[in-house]
């Protein structure tokens, strides 16, 4: 999508609250409109009006205007692109006019984000690809610097494009290995310094528990450390944390084929985490962070660690596997105290794609956060309402911390007894990893993907958090 100076032959799309009769509309429009009940504004609703003989005008309706939610503008903009694709156009002039109390910026950026959501298909594998008709569109807006909104949101829906392309990516071919390899081939021109450790590198460094979870696998585990240091070295950073599970299917504790067969997607958390740095560098924001995911394949095999094998880790705490499908906070473990205790982080956020008992607890739609840090969650939370990536908190509970303990080893990656409060035992477990540093945690499993589109989400790979991950970040400048 090209964005343009004034298309003179395309049509004009205008976004419209109810109740609003703006001064442009033509005798001609009024009569049809007043006619046919053609068009009230209300939320969801359009007009097309659009050929020879009519206005050659399209309208969206935003609702009542006192009703405009934050992503309001981003579904107009996705309702814009999806109908100028029904409508065969290659051309659109969009007039953004900010109603309500939304501010003028943030409904040109959303707007555009809305088209980039609507424009968004995964076809690398589709041997008859569907075509984008729509090129070329001229925004209008009253902004003065509004070339450099709609370039930053182009940015960060790039960077979210990224995120689902790797989610989306089957694991055949996107494998702890190849997916560093695709990481370096998206920044290979921006100024963010990445190192791939390989499992003999890892091994040196003693992350024996990213180690055990690999090891069923004939596809060797990467550690990858991205580093965006504009503020200089000797700054601290934001550090962000993935888990790279580039397939998980559940080891000898093996998921059922109906929970496995969308695990390719449990490598979300990695994806969000560079993703989200690749916004950040590539806008220039001016905050030192760093990326960093642990990646392995959860396998079978006479190699694989078994239920009840007790493992080391980076930190040195010995772990009981009591579920070979707990892998994530095992791979967690070893990239957070990583973040810790080897990157100079002033505050560590962590996604993770890491329990069912999220979805069961909040769905589809809703990250489960979870911290030891109220103030810092607080901020996140406040932007994951202005972008409409719905965040809801849980506790970490001292009694459930205490459940963690196994009785063999330091920790129990999930207890045979207590069988309640999924998410909250895996934060707990994770907690002990972070060295007492400011640090959330994000359970990622509902939003990251989806099995039917929801809204302006495709159906597949999302991409959340990134959007809340990268205006938070900016906003700490
Ligand atoms: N990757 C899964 C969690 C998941 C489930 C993500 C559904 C997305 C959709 C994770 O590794 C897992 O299997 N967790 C187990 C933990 C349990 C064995 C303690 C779970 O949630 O059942
Ligand atoms: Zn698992
Ligand atoms: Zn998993």
């Amino acid at each position: 999508m090209n964005f343009v100076k004034k298309l003179d032959s395309a049509p004009s799309l205008y976004f419209l609250p109810e109740n609003k009769e703006p001064d442009f509309f033509s005798e001609d429009l009024k009569n049809y409109i007043f006619k046919e009940r053609a068009f009230e504004g209300k939320a969801k609703e359009s007009l097309v009006y659009i050929g020879p003989k009519t206005d050659n005008i399209i309208l969206v309706g935003l609702g009542k205007e006192e009703d405009l939610e934050a992503d309001t503008y981003v579904q107009a903009g996705y309702r814009a692109y999806k109908l100028a694709q029904e409508n065969k156009l290659e051309g659109l002039n969009l007039s953004v006019e900010a109603f309500g109390d939304i501010h003028p910026a943030k409904a040109l950026q959303d707007t555009v984000e809305g088209l980039y959501q609507g424009a968004y298909h995964f076809d690398s594998y589709l041997k008859e690809k569907k075509e984008r008709r729509l090129k070329e569109v001229h925004i209008h807006s009253e902004l003065e610097d509004q070339e450099a909104l709609i370039q930053e949101v182009s940015h960060l829906m790039e960077a979210v494009y990224a995120a689902r392309d790797f989610v989306n990516a089957p694991a055949n071919d996107l494998y702890p290995e190849s997916f560093a390899q695709r990481v370096l081939d998206l920044f290979k021109d921006l100024d963010v310094d990445i190192r791939v450790y390989d499992e003999k590198e890892v091994k040196d460094m003693g992350m024996e528990a990213l180690l055990a979870v690999g090891k069923g696998s004939d596809r060797p585990v990467r550690f990858l450390v991205a580093k965006y240091l504009p503020l200089g070295e000797d700054q601290e950073a934001i550090t962000l944390v993935g888990k790279g599970m580039t397939y998980d299917s559940g080891g000898y504790a093996l998921k059922p084929a109906r929970s496995m067969d969308t695990m390719k997607s449990d490598m979300a958390g990695a994806a969000t985490a560079v993703a989200s740095l690749y916004a950040l560098a590539k806008n220039q924001v001016q905050e030192n962070v760093v990326a960093i995911f642990a990646a392995a394949e959860n396998m079978v095999s006479g190699g694989a660690v078994r239920n009840g094998d007790i493992i080391g880790s980076m930190k040195g705490s010995t772990i009981e596997v009591n579920n070979t499908d707990a892998e994530g906070r095992l791979i967690l473990a070893d990239a957070l105290y990583y973040a810790a205790s080897q990157v100079n982080s002033k505050a560590i956020i962590d996604m993770a794609t890491l329990t069912g008992a999220a979805i069961a607890a909040l769905g589809y739609d809703i990250t489960a956060a979870l911290t030891n840090d109220q103030e810092l969650l607080d901020g996140l939370l406040a932007t994951s309402r202005a972008t409409g990536e719905g965040m809801w908190q849980l506790p970490i509970t001292p009694g459930i911390r205490e459940k963690t303990k196994s009785k063999v080893a330091d920790l129990d990656n999930s207890s045979r007894t207590y069988r309640v409060a999924g998410t909250i035992y895996a934060a707990a477990f994770l907690e002990h990893f972070v060295e007492g540093k400011p640090w959330i945690h994000l359970d990622i499993a509902g939003p990251a993907y989806k099995d039917s589109p929801s809204g302006y989400l495709p159906y597949g790979a999302t991409g959340v958090p990134v959007k809340t991950l990268y205006h938070y970040i900016k906003k700490q400048k």
